[in-house]
């Protein structure tokens, strides 16, 4: 199973563990966000003084403005630096502003409630994490530095130190790699919980109301009745069909007139039923049932017209209604790159943590998807809320395109 964080990679046995890339990627992560923290802090406090010593005359406003609206980048900053740590993206969860214009800009932020949790993630990050950031950092180095250093000032220190200084230096700098990895693992992983989309960030792609879902639920119903018909029903009737024109050019001499008709006729029903199985497919594929969430995925990809690199690890199988809708959710998306985005490579990538699916598509086309332009990705919020998902949809002119999915699976 391929690793996709810095936590994961700690379940890895100690060889692997150390001579993959997460141990250093986590040091640069926890260093880079240490200085990157303290920097902020500095600068906000800065910004709170300048509020408060203008605060009678109009610009102290906008120190104050400038300090609530500091999360958003920050945040955007956090999430290039989880990359890092964590090969599943973090979408942006702010909706698109539709005024140009700075002041419209500012009232939208405003007035999401975004805006203020990463304001909340910021300053949880200049008052706490970033220190303890750099207290990982700075402990580990200077532990590891000490040990191998030390025998170095001692006057006159006889070999045997010296030896002993290296020795444990390296054990314990090996030793402090896990502590390392672990708190950038937890430390990502408070990051994705605050900064992740939610429901009520962007009402219009994530229209989480009871109605909707129950008639979505219905539908699958009807959905499931309709493949059974068709597969216990017409199918059969069909291959009984076909079986016996077979039988029947069989019996007929070649030369005779009506064996050319038969022939024909058996050519039809073959091609009939191939089609019906694709339609029975479309409905509901078998595969699915059977082998799970990743072969069929696997298939789909391999009959899209681009390359599409798949990575998914699923530890079991999931209940059948979060199959489904992921499956349900790459068909539509791969559909869409193919259709719209004129990308020759896309990337699927699933995987469960904490009880819950994520599905993220991405290719690196022209961007600009709008749900509002179409009917699949409005009725790929539909299935995904009916299960009580949530979808997040980053499509900025130029690409890259990035469908990210959620959907809870735990017993
Ligand atoms: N991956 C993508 N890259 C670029 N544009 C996209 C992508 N996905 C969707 N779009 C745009 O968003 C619109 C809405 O998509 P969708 O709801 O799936 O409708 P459609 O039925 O046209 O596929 C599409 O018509 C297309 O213009
Ligand atoms: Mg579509």
């Amino acid at each position: 199973m391929p690793v996709r964080s810095a936590l994961e990679s700690l379940t890895l046995p100690p060889t692997k563990f150390l001579t993959s890339s997460w141990p250093w990627r986590s040091l640069v992560y926890l260093g880079s966000g240490g200085l990157f923290g303290m920097i902020v802090g500095a600068a906000l406090l800065g910004l709170l003084a300048f509020g408060a010593i203008f605060t009678l005359v109009a610009v102290g406003i906008a120190g104050f403005l400038a300090f609530a609206l500091s999360g958003i980048a920050v945040a955007r900053v956090e999430r290039w630096r989880l990359r890092l740590v964590d090969r599943v993206d973090l979408p942006d969860a702010h909706r698109p502003v539709e005024q140009p214009g700075l002041v419209a800009w500012v009232t939208t932020r405003l007035r999401e409630q975004v805006t203020w949790r990463e304001l909340g993630y910021t300053i949880v990050t200049c008052a706490i994490l970033a220190w303890i950031d750099a207290l990982v950092v700075a402990f580990a180095l200077w532990a590891v530095t000490a040990l191998l250093c030390g025998p170095l000032y001692i006057d006159d220190s006889p070999l045997s130190l010296t030896l002993f200084g290296s020795v444990a230096g390296l054990v314990l700098g090996i030793v402090m790699l896990y502590p390392m990895t672990a708190w950038a693992g937890a430390r990502a992983a408070i990051t994705r919980a605050i900064l992740a989309p939610r429901a009520d960030d962007d009402p219009q792609l994530v229209e989480l109301t009871r109605s909707r879902a129950r008639l979505v639920d219905a539908f699958e119903v009807e959905r499931r009745r309709i493949e059974r018909d068709l597969h216990d029903g017409a199918q059969q009737r069909l291959v009984a069909l076909s079986m016996q024109l077979g039988l029947a050019r069989l019996e007929l001499p070649d030369d005779s007139p009506a064996a050319d008709s038969v022939r024909r006729a058996h050519d039809l029903a073959k091609e009939a039923l191939a089609e019906l199985r694709e339609l029975i497919r479309g409905v509901h594929p078998k595969i699915l049932t059977d082998r799970g969430l990743a072969a069929a995925v696997s298939e789909v990809a391999d009959r899209a017209p681009l390359t599409v690199d798949c990575d998914i690890a699923l530890p079991a199988r999931l209940p059948q209604a979060v199959e489904v809708t992921a499956y349900f959710v790459v068909v539509e998306a791969l559909a869409n790159v193919a259709k719209h985005s004129g990308a020759g490579r896309a990337r699927v990538v699933a995987s469960v943590a904490f009880d819950r699916l994520t599905v993220q598509v991405r290719d690196d086309g022209r961007g600009g998807a709008d749900p509002r332009r179409g009917t699949g990705l409005a009725g790929l919020v539909d299935r995904v809320a009916a299960v009580g998902g949530t979808v997040a949809l980053a499509s900025p002119h130029g690409g890259p395109t990035v469908v990210h999915v959620e959907l809870p699976c735990g017993s």
